[in-house]
């Protein structure tokens, strides 16, 4: 009797025990996630911004500004996708500080992967900045300066 019972139940994989055992998975991968659900952001930013932005976004003096706690990258999420694609020359105001520096484009990079490389921004090291979507992303980059 035992022995029939699994048998039918692996007929109907929609039986009451998958579907439990379908939202343990979802639940696992949920709390997996959590925990930093820009890595692919994160990627982008260790392999092209890191080195002159630095790992903890703090920037180098006055040569290169901070992303962390930057009232710029706050206010201007559109500016930062130009940023990224087309790169910055000449003066740039960051919490007041005023920096003239160079900032090589950064070409590479699709729409989607900037979304994701300034939602990682706006969520690390302390920043709790808006999240920006893909159509934000997308429309600022058409009308970059
Ligand atoms: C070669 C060094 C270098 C690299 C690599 C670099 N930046 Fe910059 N970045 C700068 C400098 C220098 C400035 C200031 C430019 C100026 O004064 O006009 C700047 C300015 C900025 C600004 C505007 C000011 C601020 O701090 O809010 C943003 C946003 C920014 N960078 C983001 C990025 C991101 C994202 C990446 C990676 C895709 C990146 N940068 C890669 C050097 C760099």
């Amino acid at each position: 009797m035992q022995f029939r019972n699994n048998v039918d139940e692996n007929l109907h994989p929609m039986n009451g025990r998958s579907i439990l055992f379908s939202l343990l998975i979802l639940t696992i991968v949920a709390v997996a996630c959590h925990d930093n659900p820009y890595k692919q952001g994160e990627l982008y930013y260790t392999n092209l911004c890191a080195n002159c932005h630095m790992e903890d976004g703090g920037g180098l003096e006055l040569l290169v500004p901070p992303l962390a706690g930057a009232d710029f990258v706050r206010d201007h999420p559109g500016k930062v996708a130009c940023i990224v694609r087309h790169g910055l020359n000449g003066k740039v105001v960051v919490n007041g500080i005023e920096y003239e520096g160079e900032m090589p484009a950064v070409p590479e990079l699709t729409d989607f992967e900037i979304v994701n490389l300034i939602n990682f921004i706006n969520n690390a090291w302390g920043n709790d900045f808006p999240e920006v979507t893909w159509e934000q992303v997308k429309s600022a980059l058409e009308n970059c300066e």
